[in-house]
């Protein structure tokens, strides 16, 4: 089984990997190794000698100094003076802590944390979860530490869970969800961050001496930086080095902090932003951190991110859709944005019909006096003048021309032109006395109140409830300025921001356990939240508003890196480009959509015949293949950073088919042929591409000649095994 006690240590495994805790000499508990699978009893943790600065305890068996040790969650001056996990404010005011090892319990399966999206597992299952319990008994809390380990996943599952067992309140001001301390060795980091129509680019860097890392304070886990980070051996590649990929399930402020004192070791953390964060805890009451997933690849980048995609698909996604091909969809956003009718809508569904089209998504404006941005958030009744009738009539006569039907949402705004904020200005996020900040014409609902979330439950369930509807794109266009909630008292205003995600997160629960059958799709201005919380809820995401099939390289690729390819909505939208006014083929912007949950994003109606053939072919072409991009695995070949050339591959699970993806996001005058080496295939095994035969080995070490030329700069080829 994953976890054994023995010897005083913990030992966390499965074949290929190994976590191992040990209880120190002074009952502090050491973060002694996280890698490749290890036998844990040989290891033995070297107690350092006195050095200099350092305060040490002198103790039988030598002088005992926990800031040179490896902590696995350290707190404010216990005398380790390296950055704490856990920070908070108790009655007394002595801060610091020290929380000694007090007991332990091995629980077989995962149980799930109270109000926050997680891993969960499933019956049949080969997975323990450890309980570490830890206590501070003269400031009166417990801090117990959880750790889930899958026999057939290289990552670990951790959060904790903070217990008031005084007879005070105490505020908590910071709590990770995780702190790894690394030996001494030479580490780089790598990164995610982006903009509006330009999330998760990427950063690499040298770990240094110093504090390093990023973290966001708007309210969402944001364009600008993305809740994950990769932390590795220093030249690791796709195929090289021990990787680390650290993950976090949460969709609000995050923080991902390394640190280096001196030569010492690196501490890496991750868990809520303590920026404008504290939590209250009265006596009895526990506080529950979001769930951080640590994976271990000895194999370099590529197997991390193939573990994450296994694990978060199978096991964080959920719902009828998780093992389920997408359906392909017509959005009508970039193709009439809001200008339409009811004639408009049904001419691109008969289009889209005729292609093979499986679902018309209504985006933006069916609602309230919504013929722009600037109004009706919150009023969630459809403008049945505009729509020439009835949302559920709209519905069938698009259900007659044999597409699903789906339904843009804006849940959490609220406009200030709006019958809901007439009738109740108080439910908006705002500072009393103050006018609020209206970006996009918008304020935030605040769903820290109990009656905001039940009415949004009501609203959006009787919409749901009143139509045929199949799909709904969950949206949210600001972040949060002003965070203040009338309804907590001063000294949990700290609370505000971790409450309203607690809040979204309750209104999700509801909603979509409600209405199991209908497809949910995240997007937040694009990729604002596309973070493993959101997963959690809904299968898919919008990854961004930028549809250029050049910039979408940039972004599909970082996103790969830690998410399943089946919850990227990627679009074949109108040229010129509406966000980069970029001109490319038909052909390159269907190779590039078609990595992913597919779609197109233009007006049908005004599509020429030829380009509806192409559009016919590319439709039915991913309907033979998206099983495999659901959920085969996944190979970045060719990184559009290193050259203009970007290239991918699926592999089914049994080898026996792939799909390889080329394309090129610029063209230098006379390009030479290049080779692109395939991998994840069987060596000894015969596969036809292009009507040709070759081993699995051929193709993998050779590789495939490609011919780069203005006319074949893009393509997907079907790999077939014989
Ligand atoms: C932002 C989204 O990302 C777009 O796809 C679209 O739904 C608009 N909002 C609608 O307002």
């Amino acid at each position: 089984m994953p976890v054994v006690f023995q010897n005083r240590k913990f030992h966390l495994y499965n074949g290929s990997m190994s976590y191992v805790i040990e209880i120190s000499r002074d009952n502090d508990l050491l973060n002694v190794y996280f890698g490749k699978y290890v036998d844990s009893d040989e290891i033995n943790t070297v107690y350092p000698g006195n050095r200099s600065w350092q305060c040490y305890k002198s103790m039988e068996g030598g002088c005992y100094q926990l800031g040179l040790l490896p902590c696995e969650y350290p707190t404010a001056a216990s005398p380790d003076f390296r950055a704490p996990a856990f920070e908070a404010e108790v009655p007394s005011g002595v801060n610091t802590f020290q929380f000694k090892y007090k007991d332990y319990e091995i629980i077989s399966g995962k149980p799930a944390l109270e109000g926050l999206p997680a891993v969960y597992a499933e019956s049949g299952d080969s997975v323990q979860t450890l309980k570490i319990i830890t206590a501070d008994e003269y400031a009166g809390i417990e801090i117990d530490l959880f750790y889930t380990v899958f026999d057939r996943f290289n990552a670990v599952c951790r959060h904790s869970e903070i217990k008031n067992i005084g007879k005070d309140g105490i505020k908590i001001k910071n709590a990770q969800s995780v702190s790894l301390d690394f030996p001494n060795g030479a580490y780089e980091y790598i990164h995610f961050p982006g903009d509006w129509a330009r999330e998760k680019h990427i950063s690499r860097a040298a770990v240094t001496v110093g504090t390093q890392g990023f973290e966001t304070r708007c309210g969402a886990s944001s364009h600008a930086e993305n809740p994950f980070m990769i932390f590795g051996d220093r030249g690791m590649n796709e195929n090289y080095g021990n990787v680390y990929g650290i993950s976090l399930i949460y969709s609000g402020n995050h923080s991902f902090k390394i640190e280096c004192i001196s030569d010492i070791l690196p501490r890496v953390q991750a868990g809520i932003n303590p920026f404008m964060f504290s939590y209250c805890l009265a006596p009895g009451e526990t506080f529950v951190t979001p769930e951080a997933v640590i994976t271990y690849s000895a194999n370099g980048i590529g197997e991390m991110s193939r573990t994450f995609h296994r694990l978060y698909r199978t096991r964080l996604c959920r719902g009828k859709y998780r093992d389920l091909p997408r359906p392909v969809l017509v959005n009508n956003w970039e193709g009439t944005y809001f200008n339409f009718d009811r004639k408009r809508l049904l001419d691109i569904a008969d289009e889209a019909a005729k292609i093979g089209i499986e679902l018309f998504v209504l985006d933006d404006g069916w609602f309230g006096r919504r013929n722009d941005d600037r109004s009706s958030l919150g009023d969630w009744f459809a403008n049945e003048e505009k729509l020439g009738g009835s949302l559920g009539s709209l519905a069938e006569e698009i259900n007659r021309r044999g597409l699903k039907f789906g339904l843009w949402f804006e849940p959490e705004m609220i406009s200030e032109d709006s019958a809901l904020y007439r009738a109740h200005p108080d439910w908006a996020v705002s500072v009393p006395g103050k006018k609020p900040l209206l970006s996009r014409s918008q304020l935030v609902l605040d769903y820290t109140k109990p009656q905001v979330r039940d009415y949004i439950v009501k609203t959006v369930s009787d919409v749901l409830s009143g139509a045929n509807i199949e799909y709904v794109k969950w949206d949210k266009n600001r972040m949060i300025s002003e965070p203040y909630s009338d309804s907590l008292p001063p000294e949990r205003q700290g609370e505000f921001y971790h409450r309203y995600i607690l809040g979204v997160y309750d209104v999700l629960e509801r909603i979509t356990s409600a209405f199991p059958d209908v497809l949910f799709e995240s997007c937040s201005g694009g990729g604002g939240r596309n973070d493993p919380g959101m997963l959690y809820y809904m299968p898919q995401t919008w990854i961004s508003d930028d549809t250029d099939a050049v910039e979408r390289l940039y972004i599909q690729y970082g996103s790969s890196f830690v998410y399943p390819m089946s919850s990227v909505g990627a679009h074949v939208s109108a040229v010129p480009n509406h966000q980069t006014g970029r001109i490319t083929s038909l052909s390159m912007r269907g190779t590039v959509a078609m990595n992913g949950a597919f779609g197109y994003e233009l007006d049908l109606a005004k599509v020429s015949g030829d380009e509806k053939e192409t559009m016919r072919a590319q439709v039915s072409f991913y309907k033979k293949n998206r099983g495999i991009v659901n959920d085969g695995d996944y190979y970045r070949l060719l990184s559009p950073y290193e050259t203009d050339y970007s290239a991918w591959m699926y592999v089914s699970g049994d080898q026996s088919r792939a799909l390889l993806y080329f394309a090129a996001a610029a063209l230098t005058p006379n390009p030479i042929p290049i080779r692109i080496k395939l991998q994840g295939l069987d060596g000894d095994r015969l596969y036809t591409v292009n009507h040709e035969t070759y081993t699995g080995r051929t193709l993998m070490n050779y590789g495939v000649y490609v011919a780069v030329n203005p006319w074949n700069n893009n393509f997907i080829y079907e790999i077939e095994g014989l």
